[in-house]
């Protein structure tokens, strides 16, 4: 098929997966930023999302997303690599324009993934997962707690602030170059939409930040 055997077949799926999981961010970051303003609001949000069968539906085509990203760009830096035989240690200054971002997507992409492991520990095995297990569901749904918990600690601060610096590199460049991969790109719009990714993904950045350390200072 298109999609699998031919390169830029390959490109669009990283892309169109790429762009899914920012749509999921952004969603992620709404619901986060609600924790700033009213606990009590966040935790109907929690409740309500739980583990209901459209929540449950929704984080399975989620990692569905995620692992199709995963696989294609392994594939994706495999076939790059062969293509460029032992080039790829010819040239080690950075040609002109090439951002360091986007030399070191698969790095940048596993540092996430790491972190996303963590994330996942310190959040959905807690509260999902406890729920869809049958646990003690007390403090299932008590998102604020968790985010309490979490920043509570000093070394999680560390990690997660790691964590979005990766995120932000990976996504101004991943964003810019999904749109590249979809020909919406002309010689005006090029360098706007690389100034679109740049401010998106800041503001995503920066809410995940604030939602951090609103919970470090109100300890
Ligand atoms: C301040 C930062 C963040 C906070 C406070 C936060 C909070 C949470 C919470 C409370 C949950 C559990 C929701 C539930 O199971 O009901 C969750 C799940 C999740 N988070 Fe985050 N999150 C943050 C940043 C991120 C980032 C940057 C990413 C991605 C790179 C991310 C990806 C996910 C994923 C994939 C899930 C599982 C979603 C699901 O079960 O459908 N989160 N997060």
């Amino acid at each position: 098929m298109w999609l699998s055997n031919s390169s830029i077949g390959r490109k669009v799926v990283m892309s169109v997966t790429g762009i899914a999981l920012i749509l999921f961010l952004t969603f992620h970051l709404s619901m986060n930023l609600v924790a700033i303003f009213s606990e009590s609001a966040y935790n109907m949000i929690c409740e309500f999302l739980g583990a209901n069968w459209y929540a449950v539906v929704g984080t399975i085509c989620l990692a569905a997303l995620a692992v199709i990203h995963i696989i294609y760009a392994f594939w994706l830096t495999i076939q790059n690599r062969a293509a460029r035989g032992s080039d790829r240690y010819a040239v080690t200054a950075r040609p002109e324009g090439v951002e360091w971002a986007s030399k070191n997507m698969l790095v940048l992409g596993i540092i996430i993934a790491l972190g996303l492991i963590l994330h996942l520990f310190n959040f959905w095995y807690n509260m999902m997962f406890q729920e869809l297990v049958g646990n003690d569901t007390t403090l299932a749904a008590n998102g604020a707690y968790w985010i309490k918990e979490t920043f509570h600690n000093p070394v999680y601060v560390i990690l997660y602030v790691i964590w979005l610096v990766a995120l932000w590199f990976h996504l101004t460049h991943g964003f810019w170059s999904a749109i590249q991969t979809f020909g919406w790109n002309n010689k005006i719009w090029m360098k706007r939409w690389e100034v679109i990714s740049k401010v998106y993904t800041t503001i995503l950045i920066a809410g995940f930040l604030a939602v951090i350390f609103a919970f470090v200072a109100c300890r």
